[in-house]
């Protein structure tokens, strides 16, 4: 199978980096330095050239180097995008994109041609934190698996914006709801059948990764919608809900409100599960979230791990390394010390101190 593969990045005053340019390697890349020296940073440049978002819910102007007026973040792929080089130029004046030289509108195949899957220390909000970092973590998943899930996501987000808009209206504009209830309802269906869709080709994989990894039998993941079914399902909850959302001020039933649960020996992990067992969780989703995008965009997504081994168990830390071996895409793995990675050939050893990045 094709892997994503960056073959060169070039940076310019992007966080506390100056200017830099690396040629990480087709396989692994291991990313070390003291604490605050940049390592996190330079994975976000990366991520930020698949996802255009910063996993780290930066806003833009946060990501310019102080003191600078614009960032830019080049990207050269090869393997299966051979040659593509994209872009990024953020300021104050907004954003700025460009393929191979030209100014590009983005569209969901862009997403989807360049998955990349991160795993940082913040993901275990993924299971304690609240439906919204589920949901994000679905999203963000979607974006890369579904060339139209991302029109259907900002369509859904205008259409409830609107509707919200018009319950707080006096009197109560009964028509404009009605046409908004409706384009929720189409938008919502779509967004709830690729999530349910995602979610049940990611299963089987969670349910082996936990096995193997934590040798935790009986655990699942699965979708909870707010409104189960398609459009007439949803269309007829949202009707039935005007005067509760009318008196709330705005729309309490939608994809916009759906879960997702994790279980570890039948009980939901949010409340159940152990500290280590949570990160097990996180760690068998991202698996399995790899594994759902290679199968959805016929490529190996390039996978980022920030700070891995300070966050996981040594027999954890095994695992995901022999997971790691097998899996045969490109790698970054930022820690504080080199020899931590237990990973023997293909491999290229960046240090970074200060913003400086050096090649061993
Ligand atoms: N916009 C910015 N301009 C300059 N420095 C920044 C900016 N944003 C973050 N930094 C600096 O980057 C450093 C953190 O880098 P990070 O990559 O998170 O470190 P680590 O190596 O521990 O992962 C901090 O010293 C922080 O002050
Ligand atoms: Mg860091």
């Amino acid at each position: 199978m094709g892997r994503v593969q960056l073959d060169e990045l070039f940076l310019v005053e992007f966080r506390n980096i100056h200017r830099v340019t690396i040629e990480p390697s087709p396989r692994f890349n291991i990313v070390s330095g003291r604490n605050g020296t940049g390592k996190t940073n330079l994975l976000e440049a990366i991520y930020l050239l698949g996802s255009m978002r910063s996993f780290r819910q930066s806003r833009r102007v946060d990501m310019v180097r102080r003191g600078a007026k614009e960032t830019s973040i080049r990207g050269r792929f090869g393997n299966v995008c051979a040659g593509m080089v994209c872009e990024i130029k953020m300021g104050n004046e907004g954003r700025q994109v460009k393929i191979d030289g030209k100014r590009a509108h983005l569209d969901g195949r862009y997403f989807h041609s360049l998955p990349m899957v991160i795993f940082h220390p913040g993901n275990l909000t993924i299971v304690q934190g609240g439906p919204d970092a589920r949901r994000r973590f679905l999203d963000r998943a979607l974006f890369q698996a579904e060339i139209s899930y991302q029109e259907a996501y900002r369509s859904y987000g205008k259409a409830i914006a609107s509707r919200n808009r018009i319950l707080k209206t006096r009197p109560l504009d009964k028509r404009a709801l009605d046409s908004f209830d409706e384009q929720l309802a189409s938008h919502g269906a779509r967004i709830v059948m690729m999530r349910e869709r995602l979610v049940i080709s990611m299963t089987p994989l969670f349910e082996e990764a936990m096995e193997r990894i934590g040798g935790e039998g009986q655990s699942r993941m699965a979708y909870r919608p707010k409104i189960e079914g398609g459009f007439d399902k949803i269309m007829s909850a949202l009707r039935g809900a005007v005067e509760k959302d009318t008196a709330m001020g705005y729309t309490t039933a939608g994809p916009h409100a759906d879960d997702l649960v994790f279980e570890v020996n039948g009980l939901d992990a949010r409340k159940f599960a152990s500290q280590g067992q949570q990160r097990t969780v996180v760690l068998a989703a991202k698996i399995a979230e790899i594994g759902s995008l290679e199968k959805s965009t016929g490529r190996t997504p390039l996978l980022l791990l920030d700070d891995v081994s300070s966050e996981l168990d040594r027999d954890r830390n095994r695992h995901l390394f022999g997971f790691l071996a097998g899996l045969g895409g490109q790698v970054f793995i930022t820690t504080t010390h080199h020899d931590h990675i237990p990973i023997e050939g293909d491999r290229v050893d960046f240090f970074v101190e200060n913003g400086s990045i050096e090649v061993n």
